[in-house]
């Protein structure tokens, strides 16, 4: 375990029965501490022990800061009994709800510890130092920094003036890659592509790349609004090439319990397997399969999420600040200096947003947190955005 991760581990404490709807599950902040590991990002500091004890307002990850829900917790407290002294016999019944809910087979779910997980084994099994990662600048950084790892080339293609993958840049990238990793919604624009334009973006590449595998990274599709967006899965189910990821880190408020999962064909999901090393555990695997069914509590918190998300938007608007159009539980803005100095003033006033995304580096990240905490936010946010800047902006 590095040294991050156990200082974290530290700081959240020891888990037990009466944590179980706490910030350790929803695991606020893992995702800057992932990104941080082996990012150069410069003046970055995630929470820290002394931080996390101050009454600080965590929105610099995208977690669900309400947590998992009521189903979820029941199951996780169901398991923590004599059945937790016995190994994960009983996870395989995660992939079923998973199938189940997606009207697939089970051999078609590879279920990992994380999304992050899955997608981290995607680019050990596709790429090499011959074979490409394509991925998107900026995304999500963990597929490139997996594949810089394992001294695989990176192509990094920039997001386009609406803050929009760039298919046709990618789709000329992609002609003999291992792997295209593609984040819709993407992190951390929040930008989506549509249904039609993803299906000739697929199809496009095969045609002209039929080795290239394509990850279709699902993790915000919960949150999307747009109603031309749709999910990927029915490509994975009739492309080889093709796999979907999916998280319940996200809407279903379970960061902390790490599950994420890939569909795809089980031949795709036979060559992954081998490089996960992760082990799910029973208690995370009864949560998610509750959650997973609970499509009630699930459409709840995507609207209570969204209408959190348009008030923070008008803050920004309101401040005459672009806003991308995110379809997901965070926003990209402007903030008119770089997203260094506006990060820090809005720490001084205990609000902690997120990391920087080069090359956007006047845009801020902001992770919705819960209502309340984002009117406390949106305050610090308007004070903020109000006072004379300390540098130029571009
Ligand atoms: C786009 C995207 N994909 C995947 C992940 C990984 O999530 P997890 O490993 O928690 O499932 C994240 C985390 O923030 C993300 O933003």
């Amino acid at each position: 375990m590095s040294l991050s991760r156990r200082s974290f581990f530290r700081t959240a404490g020891a888990a037990g029965v009466g944590l179980l709807s706490s910030d350790f599950i929803s695991a606020r902040g893992r995702e800057a501490f992932a990104a941080i590991q082996s990012s150069a990002v410069a003046g970055y500091r995630p929470q820290g022990a002394a931080q996390a004890r101050r009454a600080i307002i965590k929105i610099s990850s995208n977690e669900n800061a309400y947590g998992p829900g009521p189903a979820a917790l029941d199951a996780a407290r169901s398991l923590l009994g004599p059945a937790a002294g016995r190994y994960p016999t009983n996870v395989p019944d995660l992939a079923a709800a998973i199938a189940k809910h997606f009207g697939v087979e089970p051999q078609n779910v590879l279920v990992g510890t994380g999304s992050g997980e899955v997608i981290e084994a995607a680019v050990m099994a596709f790429t090499s130092p011959t074979r490409p990662l394509v991925s998107a600048l900026p995304t999500w950084e963990s597929p490139a920094r997996t594949a810089r790892r394992i001294k695989a080339s990176v192509k990094d293609i920039r997001v386009d003036a609406d803050l929009k993958l760039d298919l046709a840049a990618t789709t000329a990238a992609a002609k003999g890659a291992g792997l295209v990793f593609f984040c819709n919604p993407n992190n951390p624009t929040g930008t989506v592509h549509s249904k039609a334009a993803v299906t000739k973006f697929v199809e496009g590449v095969l045609a002209a790349s039929p080795q290239t595998t394509i990850l279709l990274d699902e993790a915000y599709y919960d949150f999307v609004v747009d109603p031309s967006y749709a999910t990927g899965v029915p490509l994975a189910m009739k492309y080889p090439r093709v796999i979907v990821t999916r998280t319940f880190s996200k809407v279903h408020g379970m960061a902390g319990l790490r599950v994420g999962y890939a569909i795809g064909h089980p031949d795709t999901l036979k060559a992954i397997e081998p490089h996960k090393t992760g082990d799910l555990n029973v208690v995370s695997a009864a949560a998610a399969a509750a959650s997973i069914q609970d499509t009630a509590h699930v459409a709840k918190q995507r609207d209570q999420i969204r209408t959190t998300l348009e008030a923070t938007v008008r803050t920004f608007k309101e401040a005459g600040c672009r806003v991308s159009d995110s379809q997901a539980n965070f926003i990209l803005a402007d903030v008119k200096r770089p997203a260094k100095e506006f990060r820090e003033a809005c720490e001084k006033m205990g609000v902690m947003i997120g990391r920087d995304f080069p090359p956007l580096t006047n845009w801020a990240r902001i992770s919705i947190g819960t209502s309340d905490e984002m009117r406390v936010a949106n305050d610090v946010f308007k004070k903020v955005l109000a006072a004379p800047q300390t540098t130029a902006s571009r």
